[in-house]
């Protein structure tokens, strides 16, 4: 019988080191390409598949690099054996790949040869792999130059995958190579998101030569290794194409399939075996085989081939007949139970005129993907962290998981059904610097959070007041110096106590009473104020919060003034101005019921605290208006009323026209002071009745946030009405997509980013800010105005709908309202609008600032931009969507999430969607990375000679 020893001998050609730029991320094809240890950014292009294999900078933090021992540099070995990384410190070390498409197959390849590269000559050498928190397989090590190859095809539950080397004190881990393909979903049916397929091996009968196939000529570059036996077999082989069948689950090659083997003697079967792998490690339950069979030969009528396939002599597949020049393949989709050693005969059935034969095999075991890893959101934040403070500790791979691995300085709680969170983090004196991240704010079941003694610097940023669901407050157990107030009576604990159940389930409770969140900032440089969410969680008692010794701090809310140490004041400060807070709200709703008609100047206090903070007491009213009367009760405007007479001379005679809509045009204009401002003027023949102008004014009257457009006043003279409005210099976003902003240029992607995020806050303010929520209904690019600073703000309230969040709905609704291409399909069916049909619209407008497309395609037909991009996304085509005009300059990984999170909001079911609130967590994040990706790129235009400018003329960063 053959031997199965050349099975993992990698002989391919040589590679020529032409130097490109390094990018960790895939390739137009989906591909990622390391060569583990080549120094620098480097990257060449293999002659002969001509796949470009980047060194691993940016794919792994740890390690060192080396050259294999000058007897081991020689043709026969490939190039990508001339080094490797090797990782003498630490447990655990990782290797990143991002930009995957969640829920995809992919195939994992990792390649090793020793090579003597640290010059001990020490075999063997043996260590796990892992994929993320699975166990994959151990690799051991015997031989200096045969290279062994690790391959996996499993379903990667993120948009990025770890590949992890686990030492087992077995010697150093080590790695040369590490490839990732994408497979479509259809592909090899035995994996799913709880089992992956671990290769064992994978055979091309019949070739006499000894090169083995793979890209280009199996598009998913799998490796086909040669097998033929001439004692025993006869090679047959056509020139033909070998096509595969329509929905080919395993798309095995043509040049694979043009070869096969029939026994010398037509009389006897086609034997081979395999022998169990020896894993210790590995409780593998058996193998799945899959035999791939095309007939080569154009038999007459009365010849025909058919066999059986017979494994340790049980009968497999009962009669296979092959077709002419097309590709099937016999395969099991559950392992065979284990044996030491499987035995396959191949023999001709009864009726069979013609020998059988085999074109080639593959064989697995069965892995479990079945763990799955800590939060996703929390992963994603920590590693946001983890990369802007340049944290290095043992912080590699899954910060919860596997157990014995989690990361220092943090801890999980681990639920049954739930994946493992980060419940605190202490990363106090690690010498941390810069602002304080959004990111620790999407930490969301973080308990306490030490970031004390560093050197951060900047304001505290809302963000760390983020309600985490876990929370339960108990109070009273802390020392002095805390800023806390202290509301635990029985029945507000008891409720909280109660919602905790509710939320997480009743196995947490066991973790009984929880301290209140705790955030130590204590001895950084930090300055500013306490902002308004943290401070209403440390007054509801939900949170402590320490801050002192940073110089810069000030605690009396509105006006912070230059350094003063009003520190210890603060504890006596917070409680007196929610009193005074309250007092005004009861003085001023008194005053309102009192006097209608008058202003109510108290208002604008609260609304000056911050721009992001709602004026909390006011519910908004809204009320057909009667016939204009002056006294109308549900329209108190409290902006600046105009004449007729002063539009006219504001506009000077309506002279400039900005624009054009439903309702009529909008003029430029000037005020007395020479503020220039946009005229909104309501012609008779509108379709934009009086009560969407008076709801868009009554709205614009009573909420403020910066990214909201603002209104300046109103005019209601008899039959004219017209809004005042800030004028936006810069236009539309949809002029600045379409490369028709006022100087022609494109937005550069950390434009788009700042004007995505911007306005999500804008709607994030719309829902959550405003009580009850408020849906925008018309969220679209033409709808987002931008300003001398391209800052951006969100317009036209005039479809706007009040939300009863209690059962769901708004108040009334008759008619479908919004704009073709970015109307919620639910709504359309429902006709019951949401905050989430606003989310629908905002992932529209993501999908125009990736892709620079307008929502809706004409060419050649029309199609929906979110069709349109997701039939690219899912191929793992990022570059087939993103707009050139960006010139590839932007962090890829940064453009894979808008696009993901496009995904999400763009879900069918509203369910899945997420909030406007998540998505300014997430596009926070975006901008962070972008942000890093502009001081890497301007480093590495410096120090990488050589490198292609991919700007060539397009606007330099800022
Ligand atoms: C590695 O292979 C060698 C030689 O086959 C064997 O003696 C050793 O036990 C193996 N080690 C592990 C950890 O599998
Ligand atoms: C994956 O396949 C295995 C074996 O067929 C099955 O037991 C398991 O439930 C499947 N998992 C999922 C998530 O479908
Ligand atoms: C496989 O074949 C070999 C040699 O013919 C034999 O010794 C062995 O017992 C067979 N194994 C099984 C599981 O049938
Ligand atoms: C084919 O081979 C198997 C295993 O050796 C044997 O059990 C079976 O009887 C054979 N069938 C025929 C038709 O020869």
């Amino acid at each position: 019988m053959a031997a199965r020893s050349s099975l993992f001998l990698l002989c391919l050609a040589t590679a020529t080191a032409g130097v490109l730029q390094a990018r960790a991320q895939p390739d137009s094809k989906g591909f990622i390409s390391v060569d583990c240890g080549l120094p620098g950014k480097t990257s060449y292009i293999d002659d002969k598949t001509k796949i470009s294999y980047a060194s691993d900078d940016g794919f792994t933090d740890g390690g060192k690099h080396y050259n294999v021992s000058p007897e081991y540099i020689k043709p026969a070995v490939t190039a990508r054996y001339y080094n490797v990384r090797s990782f003498p410190d630490g447990a655990r070390n990782c290797y990143t790949l991002r930009s995957l498409v969640a829920g995809l197959k992919y195939l994992i390849r990792a390649t090793f040869m020793y090579g003597n590269y640290d010059g001990l000559n020490k075999l063997p050498v043996s260590f796990d792999l892992h994929i993320g928190v699975n166990f994959w397989t151990v690799v051991n090590i015997t031989d200096p130059i045969q290279p062994v190859n690790r391959e996996a095809i499993v379903v990667v539950p993120d948009d990025s995958v770890q590949v992890c080397l686990v030492n087992t004190g077995a010697g150093t881990p080590f790695i040369s190579g590490l490839d990732l393909r994408p497979l479509m979903n259809k592909l090899y049916p035995q994996v799913n998101a709880t089992q992956g397929l671990l290769q064992l091996a994978r055979l091309n009968f019949g070739p006499s030569d000894e090169t083995s196939i793979r890209y280009p000529d199996d598009p998913h570059d799998r490796v086909w290794f040669p097998w033929f036996d001439a004692a025993k077999w006869n090679e047959i082989s056509t020139t033909n194409r070998v096509q595969n069948i329509d929905n080919d689950l395993f798309e095995a090659p043509t040049a694979v399939m043009q070869t096969a083997v029939t026994p010398i003697n037509a009389s006897n079967n086609i034997d081979f075996f395999w022998n169990s792998q020896p894993q210790p490690n590995d409780p593998a339950p058996g193998y799945i085989a899959i035999f791939h069979f095309s007939e080569l030969e154009n038999l007459p009528n009365n010849a025909s081939r058919q066999f059986y396939i017979n494994i340790n002599g049980i009968l497999f597949d009962d009669g296979f007949t092959p077709s002419f020049l097309y590709a099937e393949a016999s395969y099991s989709s559950k392992p065979f139970v284990r044996h030491p050693q499987y035995n396959i005969t191949i023999n001709a059935t009864a009726n069979s005129t013609m020998p059988p034969l085999i074109n080639a095999v593959e064989v697995y075991s069965v892995i479990s993907t079945a763990n799955i890893g800590t939060d996703s959101q929390d992963v994603s934040a920590i590693m946001t962290i983890k990369a802007k403070y340049q944290v290095k500790k043992n912080w590699m791979g899954d910060p919860c998981l596997p157990r014995n691995l989690a990361w220092d300085n943090l801890t999980c709680s681990y639920a049954i059904s739930n994946p493992a969170r980060i419940t605190s983090l202490n990363l106090s004196k690690i010498g941390l610097s810069g602002e304080i991240s959004s990111s620790f704010g999407n930490l969301k079941a973080i308990q306490y959070l030490d970031l004390s003694n560093n050197n951060l610097t900047g304001s505290i940023p809302n963000a760390l007041s983020q309600l985490s669901s876990l929370t339960i407050f108990t109070g009273g157990e802390d020392d002095d110096g805390w800023l806390m107030v202290d509301n635990n009576d029985g029945a507000a604990g008891g409720r909280q106590r109660q919602r905790w159940r509710t939320v997480e389930g009743a196995a947490r409770a066991v973790e009984g009473r929880r301290r209140g969140e705790q955030r130590d900032l204590t001895g950084n440089q930090l300055n500013g104020t306490i902002p308004p969410g943290l401070l209403k969680r440390i007054q509801d008692g939900f949170l402590n919060l320490r801050y002192g010794n940073n110089p810069n701090i000030c605690t009396n809310g509105n006006s912070c003034q230059p350094p003063k140490n009003k520190s210890k004041l603060a504890i006596y400060i917070v409680v007196p101005i929610v009193l005074v807070l309250a007092i005004v709200s009861v003085m001023t709703l008194l005053y309102c019921l009192l006097r209608r008609k008058k202003q109510v100047p108290f208002f604008t206090y609260k609304g000056s605290m911050n721009n992001s903070v709602k004026p909390q007491n006011e519910t908004m009213r809204y009320g057909p208006t009667n016939n204009g009367s002056r006294h109308n009760s549900s329209l108190r405007l409290e902006n600046r009323r105009f004449t007729y007479n002063e539009l006219e001379k504001i506009t000077n005679k309506f002279q400039r026209v900005l624009g054009q809509g439903g309702f009529g045009k909008v003029y430029d204009g000037f005020l007395e002071d020479g503020t220039e401002v946009a005229v909104k003027v309501r012609t008779e023949s509108s379709n934009q009745g009086d009560k969407e102008f008076l709801v868009e004014a009554q709205i614009l009257t009573r909420i403020h946030h910066k990214n909201l457009v603002s209104m300046i006043g109103y005019c209601k003279d008899e039959k004219y009405m017209a809004l005042v409005y800030e004028y936006m210099s810069e236009g539309t976003l949809q002029e600045h997509i379409a490369g028709k902003g006022n100087d022609g240029r494109y937005l550069t992607w950390k434009e788009r980013l700042r004007i995505a995020l911007e306005s999500a806050q804008g709607l994030e303010y719309l829902h959550k800010g405003c009580n009850p929520p408020l849906i925008h209904r018309d969220v679209k690019g033409t709808n987002i105005l931008l300003n001398t600073r391209l800052e951006a703000k969100i317009a036209d309230f005039g479809l706007s709908k009040v939300f009863n969040p209690e059962n769901g709905t708004h108040v009334s609704t008759n008619k479908l309202v919004g704009t073709p291409g970015y109307v919620d399909p639910e709504y359309q069916s429902t006709m019951q609008p949401t905050t989430k049909s606003d989310v629908y619209s905002f992932g529209v407008v993501l999908l125009e600032l990736v892709t620079g497309k307008p929502a809706i395609l004409r060419d050649p037909e029309p199609i929906s931009i979110i069709h349109w991009a997701q039939q690219r996304l899912a191929r793992g085509n990022i570059e087939g969507v993103v707009d050139a005009s960006m010139h590839g300059d932007y962090d890829v990984n940064g453009l894979w999430k808008v696009a993901d999170i496009a995904r999400k909001c763009t879900a069918l079911s509203s369910a899945h969607r997420p909030t406007m609130t998540d998505v300014v967590a997430q596009l926070q994040e975006c901008l962070e990375l972008e942000d890093k990706h502009q001081n890497n790129s301007t480093l590495e235009m410096e120090q990488n000679f050589g490198r292609i400018p991919s700007i060539t003329g397009g606007p330099a960063a800022r």
